[in-house]
């Protein structure tokens, strides 16, 4: 198994660019199902998770062509199974992304439950509920889910989301932009990738508004077609780039950036005391210009405060003088990275969804795991700036969502090897 051996770094310094969006991308290409004609994606980052959304693709009868400038074709016209196998779905939670197209553009699926990152219960209740309003009955088994549009395929409905899930209001989106009259999502997710897909689809020739707000209207169409598209950047490690700079005192220019994606992370960096300007050239971030000083965050669904930025947040609150608060409202067990925090010397207390850190302390160099994707970022972080070595192990939660991690840190400046045990 890999690991990542970090050293306690000089601050980090220089330009870093960022990838294409992996919470984007992997929806666009479960869309690419719905036109029956090739589509083109271009910016996509080389991940695990893209390359499971491929197999899986490719597993339904599609042919993908990626190429080497992440330039990526998919031809879904010779799809012959509507059928995702264990193998496949259980590796990503993203992969039940592919049910709404497949329902969409044929009428039924079935889809094993979606693996990925264990933070919380994660279940799929809202996708289901929203396929059932279309007019679909759902099956649900004990390790697969299973749906029929009714007869005459989908219908557009009025669906009210309990929570604004991201991949609920995804999967009905395409769910229903085939359906036979218009559909409403009330309550439904703002984030920047529902309005990527969006865009997406609407080029392809779907009929979608008020994407960004939560009531998206879905004005069912006949056929659609292919498209090219170039996906947004990513938000989140463009968010973990600002916090490197900030945990190691650093100077960093983020390039290919959209400022107002990271509006949330960088107004509470800047109330830390970080320096953080939009330039000609991209995010200028400088952790050691101030006297930084504790803040408080409490994560919410967009534009408040990124729930996958919380732990390399926490990491950062470590290393600032004084008491702070992390409140996570999103997932009910995302504090995992709390016990490998504190077993580098951080001092960190929950209590339910709720994180008290007293910041300041040197961190020290420990094995610890990365205990999902972001966490395994956050122990990154922690470790560049904690003294000796911090050996961290379950990296391929890391490689799953950061395209050329160790190569974008050591570009930096930073102490990162990647290592086969
Ligand atoms: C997406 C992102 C993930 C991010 C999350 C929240 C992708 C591939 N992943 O995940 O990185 O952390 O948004 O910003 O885009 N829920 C239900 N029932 C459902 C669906 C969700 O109760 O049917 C709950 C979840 O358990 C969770 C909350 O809603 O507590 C948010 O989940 P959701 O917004 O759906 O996250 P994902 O789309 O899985």
């Amino acid at each position: 198994m890999a690991k990542f051996l970090v050293q306690k770094s000089e601050p980090l310094y220089g330009e870093v660019h960022v990838s294409g969006a992996k919470n984007s991308v992997l929806p666009l290409m479960a869309a690419a199902i719905l036109p029956g004609e090739k589509c083109r994606i271009r910016e996509v980052p080389r991940l695990l998770d893209v390359t499971v959304m491929e197999d899986i693709l490719k597993s339904l009868g599609g042919e993908i062509d990626f190429q080497p400038d992440g330039t990526l074709d998919i031809d879904m016209s010779q799809m012959n199974t509507t059928k995702v196998e264990y193998e496949l779905a259980s590796k990503m939670r993203a992969s039940f992304m592919v049910m709404g197209p497949l329902l969409a553009k044929t009428g039924h699926a079935k889809v094993y439950m979606p693996g990925g990152c264990t933070i919380g219960a994660r279940p799929v209740d809202l996708h289901l509920k929203g396929f059932e309003a279309l007019g679909a009955e759902v099956i649900v088994r004990e390790n697969y889910v299973e749906a029929h549009a009714g007869p005459d395929g989908m219908i557009g409905a009025s669906i009210y989301l309990d929570f604004p899930s991201v991949g609920a209001t995804e999967n009905i989106m395409m769910a229903a932009v085939l359906a036979d009259g218009v559909t409403y999502i009330e309550n439904a997710a703002e984030e920047p990738e529902i309005v990527d897909l969006a865009n997406f689809l609407n080029k392809m020739g779907a009929s979608i508004k008020g994407a960004g707000t939560d009531t998206i209207k879905i004005e069912g169409v006949k056929s659609l077609k292919g498209t090219a598209h170039t996906v947004i950047p990513d938000r989140i490690e463009t968010g973990t780039f600002m916090l490197a700079a900030a945990i190691t005192r650093g100077e960093m220019m983020i390039k290919n950036i959209v400022p107002d994606h990271v509006r949330a992370i960088a107004a509470k960096l800047r109330e830390c005391g970080v320096v953080v300007e939009l330039t000609d050239e991209g995010l200028y971030v400088n952790g050691g210009m101030n006297q930084l000083v504790a803040t408080d965050i409490k994560t919410l669904p967009y534009p408040g405060f990124p729930t996958d930025i919380q732990s390399p947040f926490m990491a950062f609150l470590t290393t600032v003088e004084g008491a702070s608060t992390v409140i996570e409202t999103v997932f009910e067990n995302r504090f995992m990275h709390v016990a490998e925090l504190n077993r580098m010397g951080a001092n960190i207390r929950t209590q339910g969804n709720r994180a008290m850190i007293q910041g300041g302390k040197q961190l020290e160099g420990a094995r610890v795991l990365a205990t999902d994707l972001r966490a395994g970022a956050a122990m990154v972080l922690a470790g560049l700036v904690a003294t000796g070595t911090t050996e961290i192990s379950k990296i391929y939660h890391v490689e799953r969502g950061y395209e050329d991690f160790v190569e974008k840190f050591r570009s930096l400046g930073a102490n990162i090897l990647r290592i086969e045990d």
